[in-house]
């Protein structure tokens, strides 16, 4: 199974990720989880990709193509990923194109606004896993601690609100067309390109996996 998971941030892209690469046995591939970690390791991506990510602009489409196509080249992806946060801007849809990634499904969450904003200020995460949570919608077993490792959760830089609005700016303006780009591309070329499938990302954590597993079940 190769998909894409699409829609605006604090969707929840990263929330049924998990759900869908345990059950498909794929692993997830999201560019914001990795330039996090290339940010507080320090590396030269972390430092280019910094500044951009705390104002809620996108990082450069060359940085994030060059980095997509080294991980997907790695042996876990064999058999399939998911991509998470990727591709956001035409060029790098295009580019998956041009190399030649297959693709079985595009998977639009659809949320409005307004609930995004309540998601991302009470979101809280785990760095190291990638592991969500909301303060309220869906809470760690112990307040503050990671699940897993009991490690401690935080907020991440960019959930304040001016910023998440900023970010919502650029999805409307940079990411959105990928919604026709995709749909209509399945429907021109049915046989080469992904099926195109939208959910609604309302209510439970638990309903909208569902929504989602049957949607990737034909
Ligand atoms: P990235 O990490 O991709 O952030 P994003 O797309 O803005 O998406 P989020 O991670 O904020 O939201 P999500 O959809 O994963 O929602 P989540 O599941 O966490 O990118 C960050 C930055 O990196 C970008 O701004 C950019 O600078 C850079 N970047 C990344 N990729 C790039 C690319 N390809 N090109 C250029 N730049 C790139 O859920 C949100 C909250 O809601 C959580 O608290 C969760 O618990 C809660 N929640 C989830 N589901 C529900 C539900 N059903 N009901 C109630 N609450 C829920
Ligand atoms: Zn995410």
């Amino acid at each position: 199974m190769r998909l894409i998971l699409l829609g605006a941030p604090g969707a929840g892209k990263g929330t049924q990720a998990a759900f869908i690469c345990q059950k498909y046995g794929i692993p997830q591939i999201s560019t914001g989880d990795m330039l996090r970690a290339a940010v507080k390791a320090g590396t030269p991506l972390g430092l280019q990709a910094k500044g951009v990510m705390e104002s809620g602009g996108l990082v450069s489409d060359d940085l994030i193509i060059n980095l997509v196509k080294e991980r997907i080249a790695q042996p876990d992806c064999a058999n399939g990923f998911l991509f998470d946060g990727f591709p956001r801007t035409l060029p790098q849809a295009e580019a998956m194109k041009q190399a030649g990634v297959k693709l079985d499904y595009v998977l639009e969450i659809d949320v409005p606004f307004d609930a995004i904003i309540e998601r991302m200020s009470g979101r809280r995460s785990h760095p190291a896993s990638g592991r969500t949570y909301h303060v309220k919608f869906n809470p760690p077993k112990t307040e503050g601690q990671d699940d897993v490792t009991g490690e401690p959760l935080v907020q991440r830089d960019d959930d304040k609100e001016e910023t998440v609005r900023k970010r919502l700016d650029v999805y409307n303006d940079q990411t959105r067309p990928l919604v026709d780009y995709y749909s209509q591309w399945a429907a021109k070329e049915p046989a080469a390109a992904p099926k195109y499938r939208a959910i609604s990302g309302t209510g439970t954590v638990e309903e909208i996996t569902a929504r989602a597993l049957a949607a990737l079940g034909d």
